[in-house]
């Protein structure tokens, strides 16, 4: 089984002025590569923010580039995202639509199974998982404990995205559940990976800008990186177990910034 891993799209609308990087250019081009591969993946996860702020107009964009993906694709929200638009206009991806208000579900019928986890929470930028969602991964988890599980969510569950009770929270619930094979994430727009609950922890590039290693000084922003933008294949073979290959895309990068100033740097 293959799995592929886009994250933080950061889609403008349509004809909207991009701040010195075309995102929906980046984008495109990454899903070009995924298209073009001999082997397709068995389905993609796009981890979350998939806007750069929520809006419909956003989203209708980044559908119009994601629908040209040939397998299907599954949605997560990031802190850069609204939940409303999100389900109005991806209103043929029925799993989205849940009792409990929140993006997130199971994906059955693959050799591994998949959890999304909804980190959003309006107005902040960090992730946050509330008792009503940890408790809901915690039920989903011990319903199939015999089956291998990969966990996908915005937030990555180390660094400081998320509250450190929280994740005590979730490292809890993980490390009673050791079918979890791996946590996948996003946010942070370059590749890390942690050990973390017994299992390991991963975040993807985005398809986008990268962001540097340094941590930001008190009173500014994140640095942005020269490296350039991918995507993840994670190849499940049950004797192998899930191996985790990042492709980086140096062509979205010189399609995101081809409109560029001279002198000019991404911010
Ligand atoms: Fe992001
Ligand atoms: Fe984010």
């Amino acid at each position: 089984m293959i799995i592929a891993q886009i994250t933080d799209l950061h889609v403008r609308p349509h004809g909207a002025s991009h701040s010195r990087y075309n995102t929906n250019a980046s984008l495109e081009v990454i899903v070009d590569a995924i298209n073009a591969r001999d082997t397709q993946p068995d389905v993609i996860l796009a981890t979350g923010d998939l806007g750069n702020v929520g809006t419909i107009d956003e989203y209708v964009a980044a559908k119009e580039i994601l629908d040209r993906l040939k397998v299907p694709y599954f949605i997560i929200p990031g802190n850069h995202d609204a939940r409303q638009p999100l389900l109005d206009v991806f209103h043929d991806h029925a799993y989205m639509r849940t009792d409990n208000g929140y993006i997130q579900y199971t994906i059955e019928g693959f050799p591994l199974r998949l959890i999304g986890l909804d980190t959003l929470e309006d107005g902040n930028n960090n992730g946050t998982l509330c008792d009503e969602r940890l408790g809901w991964l915690s039920d989903r988890l011990e319903e199939r404990r015999d089956r291998p599980t990969l966990v996908f969510m915005h937030h990555p569950p180390f660094g400081v995205s998320m509250r450190p009770d929280e994740v005590s929270a979730l490292r809890a619930i993980i490390e009673r559940h050791p079918q979890v094979e791996r946590v996948v994430s996003g946010h942070i727009h370059r590749v890390i990976s942690a050990r973390f609950a017994g299992t390991m922890a991963t975040v993807s590039p985005s398809t986008c800008y990268a962001f540097a290693f340094a941590p930001p000084k008190p009173g500014e922003g994140l640095q942005h990186s020269d490296e350039p933008p991918g995507y993840q294949l994670h190849i499940w073979r049950k004797e192998m177990g899930l191996a985790t290959h990042t492709v980086f895309i140096p062509a979205a990068a010189e399609a995101g910034r081809a409109h560029l100033a001279e002198g000019e740097t991404v911010g």
